[in-house]
């Protein structure tokens, strides 16, 4: 996720609009900067690595001529944060400048193609394809919008760019598919950024380009095509009335609600990964000894998770470890045959990079997987693969969690497909679905939020919870408690249903609220044995079912339901989101504020 920034002016220098446009947009990614300008025909480019004030501090971004211009505030996904790395991009010609926000996924074999017809790269982002295209379209004689056309249908994956060249030097051209962009209109200028806090303060007339449009921006304002077949759109500006404030969550109280609601979109960049990563953990995985997954807090349930479906799909045993455990309890075991999986969305993690540090002192091979491209532990594994989920900025990981989730599956069915433990239907077939997994987390999010609002409200004088589930589900119920518990500060306790009986149910009274995960995998029928169990002493029973599981609707006092036919490796993709909502709003039920927990760091940086 990145923030894109564009404006034309009547009159003025855009370059100090641009930057403090970029500043309102930093939220959405910070390890790089760029502006471009247009002045008398002639493109200019300030660009470097580092955060935007550090930036402003050694290159001046306010310093470039012309009233036009474009900007771009990066979050890495390909290519490491470097200068040659940051946006805006430009063609062979230095006359057209881009500025990115999305995954190419067809990046190397439009690469390829440019660099056989001579095109020259200066980086490693998938976005320089992007005005190197429209370069070899112009060639052809095409006039820029024809030629950005043109090279928006051969992109493949999610884009909201916007280009600005000395060919056409009084217009902004901008297009979008799946990563959002907005138009912004004035009296005195037009401006398009990635969101609408990055012009709030400049005017509250936004116009919302739609998917698989275009729209080129000049001193009128600007003209909307559709990209398919170039009809015009004519769409009139909707007033907004949110704050600044507002405007940076979109208009959602809390970054932790937004970032729930934006797992559908995360989802869909995460299945956008490069495939020769993904292809290399997988071939590392394939020839280990033995596999440790190494995490801390909600990553550590990732690693749970995952432990289950390289079991179930690779026929793979692995370790999900506790990463300050680590040392104590295979410190001595790890060797030259080991593999590390080490998962951590800041990348940043002390304890997970002690252990890391650990194994790799001892010849492990260590793999890495982040949200963070260029973090500690991107440089200290053999092997890392960036999850793409952008900046996560509540405090309780959400939209981290399902996205970790997400590879870990891919790593689990690549590793599957080499083994052919599992028959290539099967495989197929849960590829399939983690394919339509973005959608049904919308529709779930879609359906079931105000019920999930409602069992917060009824729930919210609760002293504790339990949260039980078997098999995969233990994880889920794990990273449910967490949520809870950090935000919402409420004692929980979830261990997998089966091992209730051992101790924890001593617990249960009448009216002790306990969370059941039942998907309708192998472990549904003993799980009912364990929901009868507590209902038999008196405790209310809160479950997240398969839509229609009758029976165990007449068995509980409360039930979310998840649309049919999410197989169980996936399931906690799916099933953890009404746990997370549940989490957000019994915190407000509890006047806690949900994305500064108390006690709690983003990234817990000290062992
Ligand atoms: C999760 O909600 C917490 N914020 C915390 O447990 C977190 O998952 C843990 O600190 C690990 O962080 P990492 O993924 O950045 O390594």
């Amino acid at each position: 996720m990145c923030g894109i920034f564009g404006c034309i002016l009547k009159n003025g220098n855009a370059a100090p609009i641009i930057h403090a446009g970029l500043k309102r947009l930093e939220y959405r990614g910070y390890d790089s900067v760029g502006e471009a300008t247009i002045h008398e025909n002639k493109l200019f480019i300030k660009k470097d690595e580092g955060q935007i004030d550090d930036v402003h501090t050694r290159r001046n971004l306010d310093n470039l001529p012309g009233r036009i211009g474009i900007g771009h505030t990066r979050w890495a996904t390909h290519g490491a944060p470097y200068q040659a790395n940051a946006h805006p991009h430009t063609d062979c010609t230095g006359q057209t400048a881009v500025v990115h926000n999305g995954v190419v996924e067809n990046f190397m074999e439009l690469r390829r193609e440019l660099e056989e017809l001579g095109h020259i790269f200066k980086s490693k982002t998938d976005s320089e394809v992007i005005p190197h295209l429209i370069e070899e379209k112009m060639k052809e004689g095409l006039p820029l919008s024809e030629a950005l056309r043109e090279t928006l249908n051969r992109l493949e994956g999610s884009y909201a760019i916007a280009v600005v060249s000395a060919e056409e030097p009084n217009k902004i051209f901008c297009a979008r598919k799946e990563s959002p962009l907005v138009v912004g209109v004035a009296e005195d200028a037009v401006y398009c950024a990635s969101d609408i806090p990055a012009f709030l303060p400049l005017t509250n007339k936004a116009i919302i380009i739609k998917n698989g449009e275009l729209t080129v921006l000049n001193d009128k304002g600007c003209e909307t095509r559709k990209i398919a077949d170039w009809t015009p759109v004519s769409r009139e500006p909707e007033i907004i009335s949110w704050t600044s404030k507002m405007a940076e969550k979109h208009g959602y109280p809390h970054f932790m609600l937004k970032e729930i609601y934006e797992q559908p979109l995360g989802l869909k960049d995460t299945l956008r990964l490069q495939e020769s990563y993904l292809e290399l953990m997988t071939a590392f995985l394939d020839r280990a000894g033995e596999v440790f997954l190494v995490a801390c807090g909600t990553s550590y349930h990732a690693c749970l998770a995952a432990s289950y479906r390289f079991s179930k799909l690779a026929f793979l045993a692995t370790h999900p470890i506790i990463a300050s455990e680590f040392v104590e309890q295979h410190g001595r075991a790890v060797n030259i045959d080991s593999t590390i999986l080490a998962v951590s969305q800041s990348g940043e993690t002390a304890d997970t990079l002690a252990a890391v540090e650990h194994a790799r002192l001892r010849a492990a091979t260590v793999l890495g997987l982040t949200n963070v491209i260029d973090s500690t532990l991107t440089r200290i594994s053999r092997v890392y693969a960036c999850q793409q989920s952008g900046p996560e900025v509540g405090v309780a990981a959400t939209k981290t969690f399902t996205s970790q989730l997400s590879v870990l599956a891919q790593l689990a069915l690549r590793l599957a497909k080499k083994r052919g433990k599992v028959s290539h239907v099967e495989i197929e077939r849960l590829e399939e679905k983690l394919e339509h997994i973005p959608e049904i987390a919308g529709t779930m999010l879609q359906s079931q939020g105000e019920k999930i609002k409602q069992l917060a409200k009824k729930y919210r004088d609760a002293k504790c919870f339990f949260f039980l589930g078997r098999g995969i589900s233990s994880a889920t119920a794990l990273e449910g408690r967490l949520k809870l518990l950090e935000i919402a500060y409420i004692p929980s306790i979830a261990c997998p249903a089966g091992e209730s009986k051992h101790g924890p149910i001593s617990l249960i009274e009448p009216g002790f609220p306990v969370i059941f995960i039942c998907p309708k995998d192998e472990t549904h029928k003993t799980i009912i044995g364990n929901i009868m169990e507590m209902k038999a002493r008196g405790a209310s029973i809160i479950a997240i079912i398969e839509e229609g599981d009758e029976k165990i609707k007449s068995l509980v006092d409360d039930y979310i339901e998840i649309v049919k036919g999410v197989p169980d490796v996936l399931s906690p993709i799916i099933y953890v989101i009404p746990l997370q909502l549940f989490a957000y709003h019994m915190a407000l039920e509890r006047k806690c504020d949900p994305d500064k927990p108390r006690n709690l760091a983003k990234s817990v940086t000290v062992k």
